[in-house]
């Protein structure tokens, strides 16, 4: 790819930023760019499914926070192991919806902070195989089919358990112990929790780590290197989330949407479907219109979106996410060309709305919100355009250069006119082809 000078100053740009990361996303210990190989495919990937099934689907209730936050007893919390049933849990079907968003990988729980494994853990009594009606482990067969689709498979870990009798911590005002005040106790607990990651490591072997929780103990008390040797001695491309003390390879933000683009290579924003990660009765549902928006914005910002379901008790998805994902499907059928493979878009200021690139920068997509009318304007583009047309049909568009002048360097404007009849329900996508790699004039016009 020819760089410009304008992408030659945003590389310097992102490699100074990128040391910055290192103190600002989570004080990050790994070196960017010796994992840059292991990172493509998360980095094309766009898009990824998070699924917290856990008991807290029976009641419907915050998981494993409510009793943390003491809305609930513990001891009826844990009632809930009783109605788990998951008598209507078909994997293939979730892996089959999950294909049909267009997600490339999903992540499910294998064990929240409630301390309840979902799968059959050999280091205690507590999973759903032994301790619900279920009787059976739900990640095997779900990663089979995922891997059958060629969906990444990732595991969500929680650190934090608070049911464990020698773990610390337990309600939001009531702690066990301190682990200064007994580390056999706190041996005891480390063994445990990584027992449960080896067993995951080995039985599973998940392409995606998602811990959480890790802002309870230090890098130091989880032992976060070596967690992620073990990991990583298993399996070496496995890719680990930031919530490692420092040991992870990308950064969570977590419903918080970025407003100017972060400055890491690597970022997820983690989201609801309504404001729950389980199963609740809360009604609150994100439109297609919205999520699509919200993924358009996280693409363009250089990141992915991990797009939360919540099954209920007995493995069955509620409607309205089912609805969600099969619009946001049906949208990255039409205009996915602009998604994935692509790379962040060009800073704000030159076209109002959020832009993708192609990875040799000689395509700019551009992304136009619900039934926009009249002309696009884009600013400051210093390349000759070969054509322009609509994502999901073969329409070529006209566009005018306005305001060149002969003896100046700043490019005029490109006015681009909408197509109405043309437009997606949802997010149009106009595909701007380049002669060359896109350069953009920075200036401020006559001030130089
Ligand atoms: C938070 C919460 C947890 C949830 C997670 C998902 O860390 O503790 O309940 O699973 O976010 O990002």
């Amino acid at each position: 790819m020819q760089i410009e000078p304008f992408y030659k100053r945003l590389s310097i740009m992102l490699s100074i930023c990128c040391m910055m990361t290192i103190y600002s996303f989570g004080q990050s210990k790994i070196n960017t760019a010796s994992i840059q190989s292991k990172m493509q495919w998360f980095a094309d990937a766009k898009l990824g499914i998070f699924i917290h099934a856990g008991i807290y689907a029976v009641d419907g209730i915050d998981e494993s926070w409510s009793f943390h936050n003491k809305k609930i007893s513990y001891a009826n919390y844990m009632k809930q192991l009783n109605g788990f049933t998951l008598k209507n849990y078909q994997p293939a079907a979730w892996a089959d919806l999950i294909k049909a968003s267009g997600a490339k990988y999903a992540v499910i729980t294998t064990k929240h902070h409630d301390g309840v494994a979902m799968y059959d853990t050999k280091m205690n009594q507590l999973s759903i195989v032994k301790a619900t009606p279920a009787k059976k482990d739900m990640i095997q067969p779900f990663f089979e089919e995922l891997r059958k689709r060629d969906i990444k498979a990732g595991a969500y870990f929680s650190l934090i358990d608070w049911s464990h009798p020698d773990y610390p911590g337990f309600l939001t005002d009531s702690a066990r112990y301190q682990v200064k005040n007994d580390y056999d106790r706190w041996n005891r607990f480390r063994h445990f929790f990584q027992g449960q990651i080896k067993e995951i490591s080995q039985r599973f072997n998940p392409d995606l780590w998602w811990f959480d929780g890790d802002w309870e103990h230090s890098a130091e008390e989880w032992e976060s290197e070596k967690i992620r040797q073990m990991i990583l001695a298993n399996n070496p491309k496995a890719i680990i989330n930031g919530r490692l003390q420092g040991y992870g390879d990308y950064a969570t933000p977590e419903q918080n949407f970025p407003v100017s683009r972060p400055a890491t290579p690597w970022w997820e924003l983690c989201m609801t479907t309504n404001d729950n990660w389980g199963f609740h009765h809360d009604n609150n549902w994100k439109t297609p219109y919205e999520v699509i928006t919200i993924f358009v914005d996280a693409v363009a910002n250089g990141g992915n979106l991990l797009l939360d379901m919540g099954p209920l008790e007995d493995g069955s998805i509620p409607k309205e996410q089912i609805h969600v994902l099969k619009e946001l499907g049906a949208w990255n059928q039409r205009n996915g060309e602009a998604i994935f493979n692509t790379i962040g878009g060009i800073p704000q200021g030159h076209y109002y709305g959020p832009t993708t690139l192609s990875k040799d920068s000689t395509i700019l997509y551009l992304f136009v919100h619900g039934k926009n009318q009249g002309q696009l304007m884009i600013k400051g583009l210093d390349n000759q355009i070969k054509s322009i047309s609509v994502l999901g049909s073969n329409a070529q568009l006209s566009h005018k250069i306005v305001g060149k002048i002969s003896w100046s360097h700043v490019p005029g404007l490109v006015y681009i006119p909408m197509p109405e009849t043309l437009l997606d329900p949802y997010v149009t996508v106009i595909k701007v082809s380049l002669e060359k790699p896109i350069k953009l004039y920075r200036g401020q016009g006559g001030f130089q």
